[in-house]
């Protein structure tokens, strides 16, 4: 059998065998560079992304210091799978998440261990693969709705268009035509202050500056209200079980989103009437409500800067998006994407596979150790804080040879085996990976193919982009010109 030969000139076996000797050997560091009282508060604050790539020269696992407190930074992928691995021994909890769960509330990206496991089994019957052509359909018409409005010549915000449409996706299919445009505007305004207020509420560490009657504050404490106020209004027109009710928040019509759709269930229906198989118990409304906010955060920001991310890198790698259009063109051969074409659109699931390993939209993860453990032959006690970076294990030389340099085919199925299981993790690991993996990677792959199909988009100038950290990494302001492109005759 041919072994398959990686850029570095090694075999694929011979890079998983080094790469398991890191996992079977695997050392631990201290950063250097500490301050007394503010410890690497500086460098995490200023230029978080480096300060976190460079960790991995000290060890797989590396402590450095928040202030006076100790965290662990994970930096080799196999000590990330057995903290992804072991959900209850690295759970969510600890100062951060003591922070985030009374804005958010206790929903599945938030709740601890005890809480989890219920939730996931009620939350992934809306998940399974078999919902996947209603919420696609949804999704095609949602990318129509938007591309009918785009016209030759006009430069595009992209992140805000983008924005607008995942939030548009994520509400049609958890409330299916229930919410009234308006509503979804209202979702559309709020969802960004509260995520960039929810970012500095977990950086800052004086917690009394929040409650000052700062202009930005009055905004979060407003955009929260309003969010909370809406979710409530929708859940309330659903009834006691599943299936929306009288008094929506938006009866299906005009001005709704979705109006004059037939049956079928919508994920807050699947989510009000899902029942525990194990107790049969189902969720109170409470619970719908905290849900409902963790799959609004967790769904729009993310979907929308992957593929923000991804016209930025085309807009500047003309070889790997004349490849794309290739591939859209005899794939679609002009026509709007559907569910089954998917599969055959491998390249464009490669780019979209490269642009998270260099740009996770969930740049870091946390975890606190709920005993005294053993990771990385460094003993832990119960409590230690470890932060885990998709960013920086996405650009760990020893399992990405040339990190910095975009190529989609370090995915092709031969050169992807020698990778490690899950590398880079942008969708996370475990009993917590994302349960909205393939809507995202479904809604993600089917604008993208819409738009390569139809559009080209050129940057248009203004200022540089720069990865910019918040809760998710995003472009920043991504200013780009719209082109109108003829698909090509597709090969008889
Ligand atoms: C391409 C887009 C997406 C990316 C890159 C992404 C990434 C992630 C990551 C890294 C985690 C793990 C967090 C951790 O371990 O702390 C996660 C969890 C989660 N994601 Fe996503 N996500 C995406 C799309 C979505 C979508 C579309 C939804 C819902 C509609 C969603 C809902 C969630 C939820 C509810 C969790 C918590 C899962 C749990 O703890 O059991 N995500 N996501």
């Amino acid at each position: 059998m041919t072994q398959q030969t990686g850029r570095t000139g090694r075999t694929g076996r011979a890079r998983r065998a080094e790469w398991t000797r890191r996992v079977e050997r695997p050392r631990a560091g201290t950063a250097p560079g500490a301050l007394p009282l503010l410890g690497h508060a500086i460098p995490l604050a200023r230029a978080p992304l480096d300060f976190l790539t460079s960790m991995a020269r000290h060890g797989e696992l590396v402590e450095i210091r928040l202030g006076a407190r100790p965290a662990h930074v994970v930096c080799g992928h196999g000590v990330a799978h057995e903290v992804f691995r072991d959900a209850r021994t690295y759970d969510k909890g600890g100062p951060l998440f003591d922070k985030v769960r009374p804005i958010i509330g206790n929903g599945l990206a938030s709740s601890p261990w005890e809480d989890h496991q219920r939730q996931r089994r009620l939350l992934q019957q809306a998940f399974q693969p078999d919902r996947m052509p209603g919420y696609a359909a949804v999704m095609g018409e949602e990318i129509d709705a938007v591309l009918r409005r785009w016209r030759p010549g006009r430069i595009l915000d992209v992140g805000a268009a983008l924005y607008e449409l995942t939030t548009r996706i994520t509400v049609r299919a958890m409330f299916r035509g229930r919410v009234e445009d308006d509503a979804v505007a209202e979702l559309r305004r709020c969802l960004p202050v509260i995520t960039r207020g929810v970012f500095t509420r977990t950086i800052l560490p004086v917690d009394a500056l929040h409650r000052l009657p700062t202009p930005a504050n009055r905004r979060f404490d407003r955009a929260l209200a309003r969010l909370r106020r809406v979710i409530d209004r929708t859940i309330a027109g659903y009834g006691t079980t599943g299936g929306p009710g009288q008094g929506t928040a938006g009866g299906p019509g005009k001005g709704t989103t979705g109006a004059g759709e037939g049956g079928g269930e919508d994920l807050m229906s699947l989510l009000i009437d899902a029942e525990d198989e194990e107790t049969g118990g189902r969720m109170s409304r409470r619970e719908v409500h905290d849900q409902v906010m963790t799959l609004l955060l967790g769904g729009v920001e993310t979907t929308a800067n992957l593929v923000a991310w991804t016209f930025h890198v085309l807009g500047g790698e003309a070889g790997v998006e004349a490849r794309l259009h290739a591939e859209v063109d005899e794939v679609l051969c002009g026509r709007p994407p559907g569910l089954a074409d998917l599969p055959e659109l491998e390249y464009t699931r490669r780019v979209l596979t490269e642009v998270l390993r260099q740009y996770p939209p969930f740049w870091l993860l946390n975890r606190i150790t709920t005993r005294e453990v053993e990771l990385a032959g460094r003993r832990l006690p119960a409590g230690s804080t470890l932060v885990i970076s998709p960013y920086a294990l996405g650009r760990d030389p020893a399992v990405f040879p040339d990190p910095d340099r975009f190529d989609p085919d370090r995915w092709l199925p031969a050169r992807a085996a020698s990778l490690p299981r899950g590398a880079g993790f942008p969708f996370g690991g475990g009993a917590r990976r994302c349960i909205g993996d393939r809507f995202g990677m479904t809604e993600a792959l089917l604008v993208l193919a819409t738009v390569a199909a139809r559009w080209r988009l050129r940057p248009a100038g203004g200022s540089p982009v720069r990865p910019t950290p918040m809760i998710t990494l995003s472009p920043g302001p991504l200013r780009m010109l719209l082109e109108e492109r003829q698909a090509r005759t597709p090969r008889a």
